[in-house]
């Protein structure tokens, strides 16, 4: 593929964290994402984190202009010049409509938007038992993902903990923030004729095999 420039969408807990690492290891493109860059400045308190963290703990968006200049200067980066996997971004038709002038001024455009869809009484099951490692950020579930001993991540084996925003109200919250807006990005990246849909209500393999089988279908395309 000439150059990929990747959207991960979907609802919270879709797997977009779960899918972004294996892209990230097929395809050894940089990767971008705003909940990981968020939360680490939280941690570091940095002036982003201390701005950021009501947001994310009520589980509503960082406003825009909080947002978009940290991926657009990424995107410029040299080593994001084959590529990039975004995950979390955009997330609102503002940061949509950013992304695509600033590609649009590297004369390039967004390959592809791969929406992950799952149902909402997913979402609160998969959110309930998520597991993420303090130290590497690699995501488990207790039921669906479980590591190999309880409590630790199985790749650097630091600590596993509850994110804060994964409580039941938060957790209801990020999901109307989704619907309301970021689902209209749907029809967004439909009209420009980028957007695949993934059964994302698959097992982890199998939604990985699928995106697998569709980046490979539009390689072809692209050879043909
Ligand atoms: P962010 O971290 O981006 O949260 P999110 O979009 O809500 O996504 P999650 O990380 O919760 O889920 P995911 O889709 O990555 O699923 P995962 O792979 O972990 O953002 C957090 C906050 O930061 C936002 O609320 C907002 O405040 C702020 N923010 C971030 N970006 C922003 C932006 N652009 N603008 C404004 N604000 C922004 O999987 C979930 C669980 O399910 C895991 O336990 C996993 O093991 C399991 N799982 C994954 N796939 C499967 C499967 N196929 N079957 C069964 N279980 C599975």
């Amino acid at each position: 593929m000439s150059e990929l420039n990747l959207i991960l969408l979907g609802p919270p807990g879709s797997g977009k964290g779960t899918q972004g690492e294996r892209l990230r290891n097929d395809f050894d493109l940089p990767y971008y994402a705003t909940g990981d860059i968020l939360r680490a400045a939280v941690r570091d308190a940095t002036d982003l984190g201390k701005r950021a963290k009501g947001y994310m703990d009520s589980g509503d968006l960082v406003p825009d202009e909080v947002i978009i200049g940290i991926i657009v200067e990424r995107v410029e980066d040299s080593e994001a010049a084959d590529g990039f996997i975004l995950d979390g971004f955009p997330r609102t038709t503002g940061q949509a409509e950013a992304l695509d002038a600033e590609l649009a001024g590297l004369k390039r455009a967004v390959t592809i938007t791969l929406l992950i869809e799952v149902s909402d009484e997913e979402v609160e099951r998969r959110l309930g038992g998520r597991r993420t490692c303090v130290k590497d950020g690699h995501v488990f579930h207790v039921e669906f993902d479980p590591p190999k001993n309880e409590g630790v991540c199985d790749v650097c084996g630091a600590r596993l903990e509850i994110r804060d925003d994964d409580k039941p109200e938060v957790i209801r919250n990020r999901l109307a923030q989704y619907h309301e807006k970021t689902e209209p990005l749907v029809a967004f990246y439909e009209d420009k004729g980028v957007l695949r849909r993934v059964n994302g209500a698959l097992s982890p393999e199998e939604v990985g095999d699928r995106i697998r089988a569709l980046l490979a279908t539009i390689r072809l395309e692209e050879e043909l």
